[in-house]
């Protein structure tokens, strides 16, 4: 093997330790800086800060190659390239926060030999306003790459070693090249252009999934309406090669970290640039929407909410994962509350903090017993594995809505449940 050279990771969240963990493997000595003092005394001692599938037996695998700190000098010393993980979450306006951006690059010193290499999501122009600000400062001889990152929690690790692309923007200087000699063990397609081009194609991509996804619930909450069955319906169209499979999964909308900020923060740079994005205003609206429907599914079982004990069997966004931000059961779960339903929760990994009035319970047992209705929210392998029959037997009333179209509507039936899921009216039975 080529000596690898040792590279700094700024942020050790989802993105910063994996990407950590996975440039380790590759054979990379790797710096990792966070202000969180807590989490870096937490990962000296090989206690995770999140949970990722694999993510664990990566770093202790590769423990003596990863060294954790809050100081920035480790990082400076060691590498030349200081990859930025940081957090960019929606301000008020729907912008990016930027801060703890304008934070790392704040601390970055005069220098010749050091490129940041942004991993963190921004807007398309961020580049260019960070190398303005380092020509202002006498930092010129600073280097930038944009290296935006397409993993996706509960698959990170998998995803960052058989990555579907890499993709690097640069302005053809020595940084560009080291980034690429980096990602070359990997293999994978390489996309290299301008810092914009690169800052644009992680917001296009982002955008261009979530149309899919408020796509196929729209042609959901049609098939309600004229009697389809919108799982049908998605592989049917989805065999078309044009089309694909992927992405065609109604469902009760999408949340997490990135898919609602990234919307708002392209919507915003577009509006910011003079230009009104419609197809996307539309997407943000139609997942908005989705996220209610259960409620009025609900109500055509058991009338008025006031009183009812509703069971949410998922918290996490999506499976494999422990992230609740902007999950769809958190929404969900503020609108029982604000109807007057108790509401208890379920998830394997992620917990319910900040949301108060839910109680959360351990096993999917204790959350439906003597509930009034259940809503799959999150599909969770073990969901596939429950005694429904038993389940339906100890509910106050036996009503289900499936948020994800796991379950099998006709064994679910079987199993003495209302059953109604989404955009599945032909399956839906008699009510
Ligand atoms: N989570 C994902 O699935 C995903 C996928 C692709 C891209 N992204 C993007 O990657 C970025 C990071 O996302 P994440 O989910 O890993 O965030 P995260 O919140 O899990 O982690 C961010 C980390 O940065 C640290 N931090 C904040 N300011 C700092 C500073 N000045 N110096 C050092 N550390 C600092 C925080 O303490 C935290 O540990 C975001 O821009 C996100 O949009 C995320």
């Amino acid at each position: 093997m080529h000596e690898r050279e040792p590279i700094g990771v700024i942020g050790t969240g989802y993105v910063g330790l994996v990407t950590a963990a996975g440039f380790a493997e590759l054979g990379n000595e790797v710096f990792c800086v966070d202000i969180d003092a807590d989490k870096i005394r937490g990962l000296e001692r090989g206690e995770l800060p999140i949970y990722e599938p694999g993510l664990a037996e990566l770093v202790e695998r590769n423990r003596e190659r990863m060294h954790f700190s809050t100081d920035l000098q480790p990082a400076l010393d060691q590498a030349r390239l200081l990859f930025v993980a940081v957090g960019t979450p929606p301000t008020y306006s729907g912008d990016a926060d930027l801060s703890a951006v304008d934070a790392v690059v704040d601390a970055m010193p005069p220098s010749d030999r050091h490129a940041l290499v942004m991993k963190s999501t921004v807007p398309s122009g961020t580049g260019a306003s960070i190398k303005r600000i380092f020509a202002e400062r006498g930092k010129g001889g600073f280097s930038y790459v944009s290296c935006p990152e397409f993993l996706k929690e509960g698959s990170a690790v998998a995803d960052f070693l058989h990555p579907d692309r890499v993709v690097v923007g640069d302005d053809g200087d020595w940084a560009g090249d080291a980034v690429v000699a980096l990602y070359a063990p990997l293999d994978a397609p390489l996309v290299r252009t301008d810092v914009k081009s690169a800052e644009m194609i992680k917001l296009a991509a982002n955008a261009a999934l979530m149309t899919r996804i408020s796509f196929i619930n729209e042609i959901a909450n049609v098939c309600e309406a004229t009697g389809a069955d919108v799982v049908k319906v998605a592989e049917g169209i989805g065999h078309d090669r044009r089309i694909g499979k992927s992405f065609l999964r109604a469902g009760v909308g999408f949340g997490g970290s990135c898919f609602p900020k990234d919307s708002l923060a392209l919507k915003q740079l577009a509006a910011n640039s003079g230009y009104h994005f419609q197809v996307l205003n539309a997407v943000i609206e139609v997942n908005e929407l989705q996220k209610r429907r259960v409620i009025g599914k609900l109500a055509d079982r058991l009338g008025s909410l006031r009183g009812k004990r509703i069971a949410l069997l998922g918290l996490a966004f999506k499976p494999h994962t422990d992230d609740t931000r902007e999950a769809p059961a958190f929404v969900l779960a503020g609108r029982l509350l604000s109807e007057g339903a108790g509401v208890v929760a379920w998830d394997p990994v992620a917990r319910i903090d900040g949301l108060a009035g839910v109680e959360q319970v351990a096993t999917v047992e204790a959350a439906t017993r003597g509930a009034d209705a259940v809503v799959l929210v999150t599909e969770w392998p073990e969901l596939a594995d429950v005694d429904w029959p038993a389940i339906a037997a100890a509910m106050r009333r036996p009503v289900i809505v499936d948020g994800r179209n796991m379950l099998d509507p006709d064994s679910m039936r079987a199993a003495g449940f209302q059953y109604d899921a989404i955009g599945r009216a032909a399956s839906n039975g008699p009510r």
